[in-house]
């Protein structure tokens, strides 16, 4: 008897056995997985151009600078998951999804309220990494590879806790973002 689905954020169902190929399933996975690891290299690189700023905001700096370690071993971890499903690292080709991709031209501008459209883009960001991470639980249950279940509740448990920081930090980044522009260290 499989256990129900749960995360921080709910129980998630799972298609009933016998409704479904399970092969439907591992491809969907597969795919699921090759996603993540693009999902992935897009996180680190978006985290290390933000990291490299934000003088003036070290806790902002320092939660980015820990999800940045964070995700290179989220990639890591997915890469050998799908070295351990037979796919040749080789294989492992970093696909840009078009949401992400939008997220991430979102985060060029080098305006004053840069640490803001950041802040958004960030949030954003986490919500479609939580997306994908829950979507793949659901695949990887399905085509019965409860390895890959594990692996994707542990970055999405990583994922949830990011974006509930960022949402609970953004009133301090605003107000610090208004303090600077007052004190003249930032420009409007
Ligand atoms: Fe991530």
């Amino acid at each position: 008897m499989q256990q129900p689905l749960s995360t921080s954020s709910g129980a998630m169902a799972g298609p009933q056995p016998g409704t479904f190929r399970v092969e439907d399933a591992r491809e969907m996975m597969i795919t699921g997985l090759r996603n993540a690891h693009g999902l992935e290299q897009q996180a680190i690189e978006m985290l290390e151009r933000n990291a490299e700023r934000l003088e003036h905001y070290p806790q902002l700096k320092a939660r980015i600078a820990q999800h940045l370690e964070e995700s290179r071993q989220q990639q890591t971890m997915v890469a050998q998951a799908l070295t351990d499903l037979g796919e040749s690292p080789s294989t492992i080709k970093d696909t840009v999804m078009g949401m992400a991709q939008n997220v991430q031209m979102m985060m060029h501008a080098a305006a004053s309220d840069e640490v803001l459209k950041n802040s958004f883009a960030g949030y954003a960001f986490e919500h479609f990494e939580i997306a994908s991470y829950k979507a793949l639980m659901v695949m990887a249950r399905a085509a019965g590879e409860s390895r890959v279940e594990q692996v994707a509740q542990q970055i999405l448990r990583q994922e949830e806790e990011m974006a509930s920081w960022l949402g609970q930090h953004l009133p301090e980044i605003v107000s610090q973002h208004l303090v600077l522009m007052g004190s003249g260290e930032q420009k409007r």
